[in-house]
């Protein structure tokens, strides 16, 4: 069996997990959150998506167990989760554990085996801020599992199991196979929470590159890479609660859909703004704003995935701001607070970009800032904001990082 690696060996839910079954765990895996850069709303209407994988983690340390049972432990959540392998029900006392138990149901129902296992979790990823938290919990999840049980997943099915090389090292997750697992926890999370999202959030968790943008292109599936130079990113949370179950993500979602549907295609993606303005009537207004903002946007991301290229970021940022004009004027998914954190950020010299990231309706912006000016633009941030809200702001300054499918 292999050993934990150290450089993980200051994480709290090692220590907890050491603390709360009094042995040390046999396996370590971690997921990092999200940042969507550009591109919102755009994966499920088979658009692309520019995004980061983050230094925020959810880490998992983990055991077997002989008896059976699955007992999750938390930092977050005092009471343990105790249940038998074979009863993976919901509970509505513990939402947390409903997103493992989510995880481990859709992995049954693809043939995976397993029986009992111990787990300490520990979230570094804050929570409804739009950093794909729960995202991160199921991408872990599976990793964990097949740490524990190994499976081979792809498109058709469940293969043969892989087999560990002479370090006890499972070999690297292939195309398919991450692309199977980002698709299983998504099902979780449509089945469990209810939300009807794309695949965005888990493939950026696995497929993230450290000092990379991912252009994720959810027609094709495929993801390509590009440096960011010259800005740090900071993620401002607004504070205001991120409630994607409100059904308000789902009702954007119906729109798109029904728009693609009116225009007789399949998705958004093949809809330019000229096809879209000739053929308004077709379309009921709301449905007229929501394509409006999704086929821009798209045109957008090809434009910033070009400014990258180039390694022009100023000009990138200028999308970014454009993007949130988008959001909040076509697609209507914005929140006063996060308009005055883009306001504030646009009036500082050193921020390049700034814009809401991820479904919308609260949590965080995410603003690229030129690096010498991190430390002025926290402050200006902080005491903008506190002033026109009343509430504390604690902006964060992110390192893009690897996915959780590249081998710690
Ligand atoms: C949430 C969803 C993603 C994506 C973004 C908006 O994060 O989980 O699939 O739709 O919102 O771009």
């Amino acid at each position: 069996m292999p050993k934990p690696t150290s450089d993980m060996s200051t994480s709290p839910a090692l220590t907890l997990f050491q603390q709360h079954f009094a042995a040390p765990p046999v396996h370590f895996v971690r997921a990092p959150g999200r940042l969507e850069m550009l591109g919102n709303h755009t994966d499920y209407n088979d658009g692309i998506v520019l995004s980061v994988a983050i230094d925020r983690y959810l880490e998992i340390a983990a055991a077997p167990r002989a008896d059976g049972l699955i007992e999750l432990v938390s930092t977050a959540f005092p009471a343990p989760v105790i249940f038998p392998a074979s009863e993976l029900l919901a509970n509505p006392a513990a939402p947390w554990a409903n997103y493992v138990k989510g995880v481990l149901d859709q992995l049954r129902q693809e043939g995976v085996r397993f029986s009992g296992f111990n787990a300490a979790f520990h979230g570094g990823i804050p929570m409804g801020a739009g950093m794909s938290s729960s995202a991160a919990l199921e991408v872990s999840t599976a990793l964990m599992l097949r740490q524990l049980y190994p499976y081979r997943l792809t498109e058709g099915g469940p293969l043969s199991p892989p087999v560990r090389d002479a370090q006890g090292r499972l070999p690297e997750l292939s195309r398919d196979e991450t692309l199977a697992i980002a698709k299983l926890c998504r099902a979780a999370e449509n089945e469990f929470v209810g939300v009807q999202s794309g695949l965005l959030d888990q493939l950026s968790s696995l497929c993230g590159q450290a000092g990379h943008v991912m252009e994720i292109d959810f027609r094709f599936l495929t993801v390509k890479l590009a440096p960011l130079p010259g800005a740090e990113i900071i993620v401002c949370n607004s504070g205001v609660n991120h409630a994607l179950v409100g059904g308000e993500y789902n009702e954007l979602r119906e729109n798109c859909v029904g728009a693609a549907r009116a225009l007789g295609v399949t998705a958004l993606r093949s809809v330019n703004l000229k096809n879209l303005l000739s053929h308004r009537d077709q379309l009921s207004p709301r449905q007229f704003e929501c394509a409006h903002h999704i086929v821009t946007e798209i045109e957008r991301v090809v434009l910033a995935e070009q400014a990258l290229r180039a390694g022009e970021t100023r000009r990138f940022g200028q999308y970014m701001f454009q993007s949130h004009e988008s959001s909040r004027d076509w697609l209507k998914n914005s929140a006063p607070e996060l308009d005055v954190l883009v306001e504030l950020a646009r009036a500082h010299p050193g921020c390049l970009g700034a814009r809401l990231t991820g479904g919308g309706f609260g949590g965080a912006t995410v603003n690229l800032v030129l690096p010498d000016q991190v430390s002025n633009f926290i402050g200006h941030m902080t005491r903008q904001y506190q002033e026109r809200t009343g509430h504390i702001l604690e902006p964060v300054v992110c390192r893009i990082v690897a996915g959780a499918a590249a081998r710690e």
